[in-house]
């Protein structure tokens, strides 16, 4: 018997990667083309509580102790008042590429959590939800900012600081945006790691560009709010420029976000961890179809067109 479903979307960083680990603020806006959810059913009495995970070939993930989703799933069963590994069938389908920039891990919980509490006839806030997520976040990638789980728990863009609540903005008008996967998998324990030993080797370079990013990202809302897009593709190339400098991009990203910018983006940059994952091009309802193509022929494995608002 079919119990719930709910959904998450992935996420894109705007600006402000990397340097917000460091208290520096950062813009990100939820990825609805690209979605992860999860269905519970009713299993029989006495069958307990399984967690299947289809799309990346687990039928039955093992509840071994210390598994992020496990860890989330018996989490938000005790918050929302069900009795202790209830029988449900639990299913989490995901079409957000992993390890990929885009959040897949943390809107693989917030589904999970949000179909546990409907499941279980309770509600949950954002916030609830955000901080659940937040869990998980901590053992796929060590010491995260909080800004994946709070931008997919709160499905709206946002100024994120790290510690304090988020800040939703308006934009001045819609960003249409081109996220063009590298296909490079590379995870952000990697990347933010990198970066730690960069800045504990030489604080005073690092803090620099962390402040250098800062201005970009303060500068970016401005232009969002005020709805320059002309602005704001200026300030997405700043940003690649620092990002780059932080030693986060690669040969490949270098040359996706320089084909997007050929062919006519208002600019281009990492999104995420880096060193792989996805590129966002900033583009214009005549510039789509070019750049697209140019992302293709750069060797982007998948182009999804999105629009912030
Ligand atoms: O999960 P990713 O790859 O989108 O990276 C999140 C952004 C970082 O700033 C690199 C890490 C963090 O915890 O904020």
């Amino acid at each position: 018997m079919f119990l719930s479903v709910a959904s998450a979307p992935g996420k894109i960083i705007l600006a402000g990667e990397h340097a917000v680990v460091y208290g520096r603020p950062a813009l990100a806006a939820p990825l609805w083309q690209s979605a992860a959810t999860c269905t519970i059913e009713q299993a029989e009495t006495g069958a307990g509580c399984t967690l299947a995970l289809p799309d990346l070939g687990q039928s039955d993930l093992p509840a071994a102790a210390g598994d992020p989703l496990w860890e989330v799933a018996r989490a938000a069963v005790a918050l929302a008042g069900a009795p202790t590994n209830p029988d449900w069938r639990i299913t989490l389908r995901s079409t957000i590429p992993i390890a990929g920039g885009l959040g897949s891990g943390a809107a693989l919980s917030a589904a999970l959590v949000r179909a546990i509490f409907a499941a279980a006839g309770a509600t949950v806030t954002p916030e609830e939800v955000s901080a659940l997520v937040y869990r998980s976040e901590v053992a796929y990638h060590g010491t995260p900012s909080g800004i994946d789980n709070t931008v997919i728990a709160c499905g709206r863009p946002l100024w994120f600081v790290r510690g304090e609540p988020p800040e939703f903005f308006a934009l001045g008008a819609p960003l249409t945006l081109l996220i063009a996967d590298s296909g490079v998998r590379s995870p952000t324990l990697d990347a933010v790691a990198a970066v730690r030993r960069a800045h504990e080797q030489a604080p005073t370079r690092i803090e620099a560009l962390l402040d250098e990013i800062a201005g970009t990202v303060w500068a970016l809302r401005g232009a969002l709010e005020a709805g320059d897009p002309r602005l704001a593709g200026a300030l997405f190339d700043a940003n690649q420029t620092l990002l780059a400098a932080l030693d986060v991009s690669s040969p490949l990203l270098e040359r996706l976000v320089g084909a997007a910018r050929a062919a006519g983006a208002l600019g281009a940059k990492l999104s995420g961890g880096g060193r792989g994952g996805n590129i966002i091009a900033l583009v214009e309802a005549e510039t789509v179809a070019p750049v697209q193509q140019a992302l293709t022929e750069a060797g982007a494995v998948r182009v999804i067109r999105t629009v912030v608002e």
